[in-house]
């Protein structure tokens, strides 16, 4: 996508870039691009990781934050507050859950430790960091997104226990936009098909999940980063003005498909 100033003024956070792969990385990079000042939030330990990618796109800001620990989250927000003041815009990208829960049956395989673990970091986290965020928002509003997966809608292989917490997450993305909307702040989530990063590598059959996605979507395509980043970036920029409580797929056409084969494939 080509440089621009849609983001100029703008000043956010970006949470859950890992690696260069991180889908967190794509939409940071265009938000770059589109003149964005961004803050960092990255689990502790990751600091060599990430801090020359931050470097690479002049972000300036950066604090360890793991959603599970009250007084991370407090220090985290801490220093942004101290660095921006106010911010626009929220980019939530964090989930977990024990790869033992991601494979195989998910009535046998499913623990209460790895479900409310699952839960936790990966819905609940979003509930949190809604509210932090929106406290430092001013009052002509701001914008929040969150990555989900269709695993909320249609049971997937494997996807299992993540697939309940991406349902919650997205009801968590109603409830926040119906709170939140009277304050101009517009919240959404970002349903992207399979992309290969470190989060895919964790579920069993994560390449085969690729494969599939590219055979039965309309476009024959796995989405894209750039696509998925192009999304971010509408829904966080003010052309998203109108939308909120919205879930948008960024998958190539994967949801749309009835048959997914046209008949002659089909036999
Ligand atoms: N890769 C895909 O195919 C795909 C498809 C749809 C949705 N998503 C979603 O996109 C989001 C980002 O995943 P990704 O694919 O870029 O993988 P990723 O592994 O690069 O990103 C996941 C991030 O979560 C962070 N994280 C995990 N536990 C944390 C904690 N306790 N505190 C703070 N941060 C924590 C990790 O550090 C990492 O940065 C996730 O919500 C994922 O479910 C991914």
């Amino acid at each position: 996508m080509p440089k621009g100033a849609l983001m100029a003024g703008k000043r956010g956070i970006v949470t859950g870039v890992a690696n260069h792969q991180s889908i967190a990385w794509g939409i940071a990079s265009q938000l770059a691009a589109q003149g964005a000042e961004m803050a960092f939030l990255h689990l502790p330990g990751m600091e060599r990781r990430v801090e020359p990618l931050a470097e690479s796109l002049g972000v300036k800001v950066l604090a360890p934050a793991d959603v599970t620990d009250d007084a991370s989250m407090d220090a985290a927000f801490e220093t942004v507050k101290r660095a921006f003041g106010q911010i626009d815009f929220f980019v939530h990208s964090i989930a977990f859950a024990n790869k033992d829960e991601l494979k195989g049956s998910f009535v046998d395989n499913t623990t209460r430790e790895g479900f409310l673990r699952a839960m936790d970091i990966s819905a609940f986290s979003f509930v949190d960091c809604a509210r932090r965020a929106a406290a430092l928002m001013p009052e002509t509003g701001g914008s929040i997104i969150t990555m989900t997966f269709m695993g909320s809608e249609r049971a997937f292989p494997n996807y299992n226990t993540m697939g309940v917490a991406k349902a919650a997450l997205e009801a968590a993305v109603r409830y926040a936009a119906r709170d939140l909307g009277p304050r101009g702040i517009r919240v959404n989530a970002v349903s992207p098909g399979a992309v290969r990063t470190l989060s895919l590598a964790g579920i069993t059959g994560g390449r085969g999940m690729l494969a599939k996605g590219r055979s039965l979507s309309a476009m024959k395509q796995n989405a894209s980063m750039e696509g998925v980043a192009g999304c971010s970036l509408w829904l966080l920029s003010d052309l998203g003005m109108s939308t909120t409580g919205e879930v948008v797929h960024v998958d190539a056409g994967f949801h749309i498909m009835g048959f997914a084969e046209d008949a002659a494939e089909a036999g």
